[in-house]
């Protein structure tokens, strides 16, 4: 990287699979002081064009490939497209080229090849920064389609990470530690690449799924063979074993003599689920809630402080200290217990959270400060138990939550809108069993257009697919000749998200024309 002018501030772009190069970068740049930026691998070009666009690299990494169940990932056809694109091009693009899965030809002038630059490089020094200074920017979906550069401070940062090993985890120095997530999520920023490495855990880095690689089995093959004390994963990923091996018989073969407790973030953990963990891994199985801009937990069962580990079901654990969490009401006035309202962190947020958006200050205090002054928006809604358990429930925003992953309904809301045969469209998660939530679409088309739907809907499909990528899992659409709008011209999600997944919704009066839900509702039945 030095050799190639990266230096203190710069920002290094890193899209790559779950592989330990990747770890080795983030490391290098830590260790010069850049800031990195990765960008999961299920993302597609043009989500990738917006992200380059607003950092502003002066060095993409990439590897020749990816490996999913179904397909090889290729990211530098990915990476091409989204060059096409993009207004600032980075001087270099490194390529680690994966072996055995083929070679990718370089381009002559712009890309360094990873085992040459390797040969050349030297040791060099580490660059000391102020405790302020950012260690990384990641992009995560908000409201509007554009994403959200959150920006995390190193020094804090480190603290807090080393810290919530031992008290949030349990964990000793030493133990094995696996957090089944993906580096280019926060999660695999905060704990697969740092916290255990700082506190002196090793830790597992997973290419592979709970299920198809091979199978239902895999996760449990990990914990044993890797003696692993304590693990992170999703309630996505433990429906995925459950639906495929209901008993997990699979997972009866292998001794899990060191596992000791299993953590689940990402999305709301149903009973249902958590229960079932419990019986099939034998060990205390135990929600927290966090986000990308706070980085580790806000509230937690706190092993390592003495919190229990049978808390009551469907909650998410008590404020982590250093949070002050509270429910407010639409007023800014603090809830009784068991009230839902808007989740909310008292002012000052601890160290470790996000100090700000990338190049984007005014984003940052509007969207997260403005409407609860003094306060954290969490942008999201739950309640609190007499004991101070905290409840989530939902989204505030129009984010939806795709098997943990966070993914805009704007942005998906955008890119449909850019066929020439869509009026208007209005993106909503409808309820999964594996997923959680998946993204449904409701269009309406231009006046006059004779296009089949469902060679429409495939289209769109398609363009959400090689836009903003596979991991938003866009599959499912319907057609309908009028959307539901407030009388300011807003979508109302909670209600049209409830109707689409069948559950019982209400219309609030300021919805300008009531009948277009029954109208939506009919359709649903035909369909
Ligand atoms: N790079 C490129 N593509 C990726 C990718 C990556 N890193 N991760 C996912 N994708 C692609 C997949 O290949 C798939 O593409 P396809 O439509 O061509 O099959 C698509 O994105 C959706 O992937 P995924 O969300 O993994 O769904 P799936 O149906 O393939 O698998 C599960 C279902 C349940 C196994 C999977 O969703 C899963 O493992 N979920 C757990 C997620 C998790 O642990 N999140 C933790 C967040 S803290
Ligand atoms: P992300 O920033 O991608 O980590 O997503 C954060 C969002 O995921 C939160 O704002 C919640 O909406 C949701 N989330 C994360 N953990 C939990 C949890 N334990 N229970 C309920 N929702 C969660």
């Amino acid at each position: 990287m030095i050799r190639h002018g990266v230096k203190k501030g710069d920002r290094v772009v890193i899209y790559m699979p779950m592989i330990p190069q990747t770890v080795y970068c983030m490391l290098a740049c830590a260790r010069i002081g850049a800031i990195h930026s990765l960008i999961f691998g299920g993302f597609a070009s043009k989500e990738l064009s917006v992200r380059i666009d607003h950092a502003k690299p002066k060095l993409i990494v990439t590897a020749s490939f990816g490996v999913e169940p179904k397909r090889k990932v290729e990211y530098i056809s990915l990476l091409e497209a989204a060059l096409a694109r993009v207004q600032s091009k980075p001087d270099k693009v490194l390529v680690y080229q994966r072996p055995n899965l083929g070679h990718v030809p370089l381009t002559k002038g712009r890309d360094l090849d990873w085992e040459e630059e390797l040969a050349k490089a030297q040791c060099s020094k580490c660059v000391s920064v102020p405790s302020d200074h950012p260690l990384y920017i990641l992009y995560t979906s908000g409201t509007t389609g554009l994403p959200k550069g959150v920006v995390r401070p190193t020094g804090g940062y480190a603290v807090m990470l080393n810290w919530t090993m031992s008290a949030v985890y349990g964990l000793k120095p030493g133990e094995v530690w696996w957090a089944a997530s993906d580096l280019g999520w926060v999660v695999g920023h905060s704990y697969i690449c740092y916290g255990p490495l700082l506190h002196g855990n090793t830790t597992v880095l997973y290419e592979g799924k709970p299920v198809g690689t091979p199978d239902a089995g895999a996760y449990f093959r990990v914990l044993a063979e890797h003696e692993v004390a304590a693990f992170f994963t999703s309630p996505t990923a433990i429906r995925a074993i459950r639906q495929q091996d209901p008993e997990a018989a699979l997972g009866k073969q292998y001794s899990l003599k060191r596992f000791r407790t299993m953590f689940v973030a990402g999305e709301h953990c149903d009973v249902d689920t958590l229960q079932w963990s419990k019986r099939v891994f034998k060990v205390p199985v135990l929600d927290h809630w966090w986000q990308t801009e706070s980085g580790s937990a806000i509230t937690a069962s706190c092993v390592g402080l003495g919190n229990s580990t049978t808390p009551p079901p469907g909650q998410a654990g008590k404020p982590v200290p250093g949070y002050n969490v509270m429910i407010l009401d639409e007023n800014k006035k603090p809830v009784k217990a068991r009230t839902l309202g808007n989740i909310v962190v008292k002012l000052p947020l601890p160290p470790g959270a996000f100090s700000g958006l990338w190049e984007n200050q005014e984003t940052f205090q509007k969207l997260y400060f403005q409407k609860f002054p003094g306060y954290y928006d969490t942008m999201d809604a739950g309640y609190m138990d007499e004991d101070g358990y905290l409840y989530v429930l939902s989204r505030a925003d129009d984010v939806i939550n795709v098997a943990g992953h966070r993914i805009s309904a704007g942005a998906i809301e955008e890119c449909i809108l850019f066929h020439p045969a869509v009026a208007d469209c209005a993106v909503v998660g409808q309820e999964d069993p594996l997923k959680g939530h998946v993204p449904f679409a409701l269009c309406v088309l231009r006046q006059g257009i004779k296009t089949q739907e469902s060679k429409v809907l495939k289209e769109i499909v398609d363009r959400v697919r090689s836009n903003i990528g596979p991991v938003a899992a866009f599959q499912k659409g319907m057609f309908v000749t009028q959307l539901p709008k407030t009388r300011s011209g807003k979508i109302p999600r909670s209600a049209l998200s409830a109707l689409i997944s069948g559950k019982p919704y209400k219309i609030t009066p300021t919805i300008e024309d009531a009948s277009v839900f029954k109208h939506i509702e009919d359709l649903l039945k035909k369909n």
